[in-house]
């Protein structure tokens, strides 16, 4: 528990430096890295921006791969998550382009899209750490409520308080956010070697209290994370009102 979201941030990003920097990448093992979008990591991101302008970390030998995407949003709208991760982030640091991965919800097959996204996961060694965020029903990713806990990367139709809830990144007009994303299962941030997750706000006091407080729940995704041998939830103390 940290005091604020800023905080939060640096805590976090101090010690996916840490990590990266402790790492030994050879030429078929590089670091592999899973990535959020939202407003959450957005403290996070800027920290590690910071870190590598003055030269303590570098992203040239990291991989990485993004949690979810919108389905059918043109890649080039500024709340696609391609949009949102170069502008807040991939276009600050070293990371050679080719190295940067996200699910395409404009691909022609959908289904060989998540396939093949596992696969690649797969074929890089897995995730080393996955860095995630939660939405305000305890979703992980895009599992939204009710998702498998056994599940693989695939595609998802969004839960009405999840429209709701990003609408404001949509001149909160709920018609305009797209019903259907791509997401990594739950089962798919599990397998990797370590997860972080960051909540932070009072919006997410409920979920937080439900994911670590009560049983493992397929209703409260985030609550999977139990079952991992080495999960962390770093959060600020507005987050912990119903601890
Ligand atoms: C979306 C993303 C989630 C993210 C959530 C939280 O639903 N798919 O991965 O965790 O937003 O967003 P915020 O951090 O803005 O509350």
């Amino acid at each position: 528990i940290r005091d604020d979201a800023a905080q939060v941030g640096q805590y976090i990003a101090n010690y996916i430096c840490k990590r990266i920097n402790d790492f030994k990448p050879t030429a078929n093992r590089p670091f592999v890295l899973g990535l959020p979008t939202g407003s959450s990591p957005i403290p996070t991101y800027k920290a590690l921006i910071k870190m590598v302008k003055e030269g303590k970390l570098s992203f040239k030998n990291v991989v990485t791969f993004n949690m979810d995407e919108y389905v059918a949003l043109p890649r080039d709208h500024p709340e696609s998550y391609h949009t949102f991760m170069f502008r807040e982030f991939f276009s600050h640091v070293d990371i050679p382009p080719q190295q940067v991965h996200i699910l395409d919800g404009n691909a022609h097959d959908l289904h060989a899209e998540c396939a093949a996204y596992e696969q690649l996961i797969k074929s890089v060694g897995g995730i080393e750490l996955f860095l995630g965020g939660i939405g305000e029903d305890g979703h992980i990713a895009f599992n939204e409520p009710g998702s498998s806990l056994k599940s693989r990367t695939r595609i998802k139709t969004l839960a009405y308080d999840t429209i709701l809830a990003n609408a404001r990144f949509f001149n909160n007009d709920i018609n305009a956010v797209p019903r259907m994303a791509l997401t990594v299962g739950v089962q798919t941030v599990l397998e990797s070697r370590e997860v972080v997750v960051v909540v932070t706000g009072q919006r997410k006091a409920l979920a937080l209290s439900k994911a670590i407080e009560e049983g493992i729940n397929h209703l409260w995704t985030l609550s999977a994370l139990q079952q991992h041998p080495w999960a962390l939830i770093v959060v600020d103390e507005d987050a912990t009102l119903e601890l």
